[in-house]
Parts: C-alpha cells; sequence; structure tokens
C-alpha cells in the first residue's frame, strides 16, 4: 500500500512535467497503480488507518506526485450535499466549463505540499469532464462547485500546475473576477 513516503513533495520535478496520455484499457500495472491510488486516498480518509500509517487526508492524488508521468488521477470525496464522488480517472480532459469561477473561502492544500499557502484559488464553477475510468470504460463527468474545484486541482497535477500557481501575487485575498465562494 502507499504511504506518504511514496508522496514526491515541492521542489521535486515530476510536480512540474507534462504527463503522457495512458493507453485505454489500463495495463495491469497501471490499473495497478491507480487502484492504489484510490485506495490511499480512501484510507487517508479513515481515522484509524490514517493514525497506524501517519497519512495525511486528502481527496485527491495525481500519478505524478508519486513521481509518475502519466495522465491519472483518483479523487474520493463528498461533496457539501453529501454525495459521494470515487473515481479512478484516466486521461481526464475538461471539454466545456463555465464562464463562472468558485473558489474554496478557505483556499486549497496539496498532498505534496507540506505548508499553508493562503489565498484564493479560482477556478471554474462548472466543468465536463471526460475520461476513462479504471476498467476502460467512457466516463462523462457534470462536476459543479467543491467537485468542480477537487477535479481541477488534480487535472492541473497532470499539466505540471501547482494550485498555489492560481493565487493572486499581490493579493492572495482578492475576490477572483466573476467568482462565487463554495460554502
Ligand atoms: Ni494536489
Amino acid at each position: 500500500m502507499l504511504t506518504m513516503d511514496d508522496i514526491v513533495r515541492e521542489g521535486h520535478p515530476a510536480l512540474r512535467e507534462k504527463t503522457q496520455e495512458v493507453p485505454v484499457p489500463l495495463s495491469k500495472e497501471d490499473k495497478q497503480i491507480l487502484g492504489d491510488m484510490l485506495t490511499f486516498i480512501k484510507n487517508s480518509q479513515d481515522e484509524e488507518l490514517a493514525d497506524k500509517y501517519n497519512l495525511r487526508a486528502g481527496v485527491g492524488l495525481a500519478a505524478p506526485q508519486l513521481g509518475i508521468k502519466k495522465r491519472m488521477c483518483a479523487v474520493h470525496f463528498e461533496d457539501f450535499k453529501g454525495k459521494l464522488y470515487s473515481y479512478g480517472l484516466v486521461n481526464p480532459k475538461i471539454v466545456s466549463h463555465s464562464v463562472e469561477k468558485a473558489y474554496l473561502p478557505s483556499g486549497e492544500g496539496c498532498l505534496s505540499v507540506d505548508r499553508n499557502v493562503e489565498g484564493y484559488v479560482p477556478r471554474y464553477a462548472r466543468i465536463t469532464v471526460k475520461a476513462s475510468d479504471m476498467e476502460g470504460n467512457e466516463l462523462k463527468l457534470r462536476l459543479r462547485d467543491f467537485a468542480a474545484i477537487v477535479v481541477q486541482h488534480e487535472i492541473d497535477h497532470l499539466d505540471g500546475v501547482m494550485f498555489y500557481d492560481h493565487i493572486n501575487q499581490e493579493n492572495p485575498f482578492a475576490i477572483p473576477d466573476n467568482a462565487k465562494a463554495i460554502s
């Protein structure tokens, strides 16, 4: 199983590199990696396991965070209404998005960032994502608000982008244009 020791941190070049499309259906190896990633995120939210293995709670993990240059990520979380989103995403792509943006008033965090970075991260409020799942099935997800934010954070990792790249450098708490706070 994956632990925090497997996750590369800020400063590691893998976090800044572009990743490659993954052949679908997944190879046995890729399937294993993506399955392990999803299990890690689930485990990180299990108090007992997190405590035992020293896991920091997260809602998503992207392959570059393991030093792997592939377009795969895993997400597992409930939105603010309690709806569960649990996916291994292969070659995810935003095919359309709203003009309106959204941000979390508390900012964002990342398992590869061991410090608190303050500021608003503007994201699209609504996105439609196409991807393959772990079994090679085509997925089309319509996501909004918190779910849209999480998946944009993970897709960014596949392009070498960190959440704080989006924060207004002069005024981290300036309300982004055309954006609503998600709470
Ligand atoms: Ni992250």
